[in-house]
């Protein structure tokens, strides 16, 4: 891997991914997001593994997609190296995957941040949709994600001037689960990704799932995808465990099965 960094095991069940392209912050080129789409899809696979945290650095957690890749590119260029294809893998990503995020979060790196299931910020982190600023729109999930998440008339606002946003402001418009000073946003992170990995990771990916299917279709459609994985968690050996452990008051041990 050139452009990111893997541990697997940074805590216990819990794996780091950090975006190493410090000099370009973090720009998101075409190998760094496949490199990323690859790494995902082993740790979802990982059977020690059961939440994954995606960082950046201190200064950046991506400022977007790669311009200077991306400049000179014609619409038929973009769309045979059909880049959303890879985004569209690493949104597949079963297990809860957390952003914490640090300085500069904007277009694609806003983007990706959005991708993950809940994002931590430090209070110097800034998010941003600034593509209209080079002639261009959010093309990961911008316009749908960040609207979504905040809602329209503030996403409408971000899309169309290119400002960007502080993280008590990301934290006021529900885009952001916490705030916490810059030196602590990797633990917060961590914290919250520990609390999720004493949990049945059965029962997790299934609950992500459900989570998911909330912005993806109507709410009866969306009640009776979540009463599936309901009762599917009854086929899980953690289903027993969880409720037997809560009879005998005591802790629960969750395998994962
Ligand atoms: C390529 C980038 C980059 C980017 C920064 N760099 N952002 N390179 N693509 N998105 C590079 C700079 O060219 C510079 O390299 C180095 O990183 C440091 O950046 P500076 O601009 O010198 O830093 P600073 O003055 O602190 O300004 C930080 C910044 C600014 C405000 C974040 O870099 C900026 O505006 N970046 C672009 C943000 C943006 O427009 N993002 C959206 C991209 S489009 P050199 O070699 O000069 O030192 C997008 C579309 C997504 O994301 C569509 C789907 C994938």
């Amino acid at each position: 891997m050139e452009f990111i960094k893997v541990n697997t095991q940074y805590k216990k069940h819990i794996a780091l991914i950090n975006l190493n392209r410090p000099k370009e912050l973090n720009a998101l080129n075409l190998q760094l997001m496949t490199e990323l789409k690859d790494t995902l899809k082993v740790l979802d696979e990982d059977e020690n593994v059961r939440v994954i945290i995606l960082t950046g650095n201190e200064k950046a957690f991506a400022a977007g997609a790669d311009i200077k890749q991306m400049a000179g590119k014609t619409a038929i260029d973009m769309l045979n190296v059909d880049q959303f294809s890879t985004w569209d893998q690493i949104k597949k990503t079963k297990k809860p995957l957390i952003a914490a995020v640090s300085g500069f979060a904007l277009g694609g790196g806003c983007e990706l941040a959005m991708t993950c299931d809940m994002i931590v910020a430090s209070e110097s982190a800034k998010f941003g949709q600034p593509e209209i600023k080079i002639g261009v729109m959010p093309g990961a999930g911008g316009t749908q994600r960040l609207t979504r998440a905040i809602g329209k008339a503030k996403a409408m606002e971000l899309v169309l001037t290119g400002n960007f946003i502080s993280a008590e402001e990301a934290m006021h418009y529900g885009l952001v689960n916490k705030v916490v000073p810059t030196e602590m946003y990797l633990e917060a992170a961590a914290e919250l990704a520990e609390q999720i990995a004493q949990m049945s990771p059965v029962a997790a990916k299934l609950a992500k799932e459900s989570v998911n299917r909330a912005f993806e279709t109507h709410l009866d459609e969306g009640l009776h995808f979540e009463r599936k994985n309901f009762y599917l968690t009854f086929a899980s050996e953690d289903q027993t465990e969880g409720m037997e452990a809560f009879v005998e008051k005591r802790k629960p041990e969750f395998k994962g099965k």
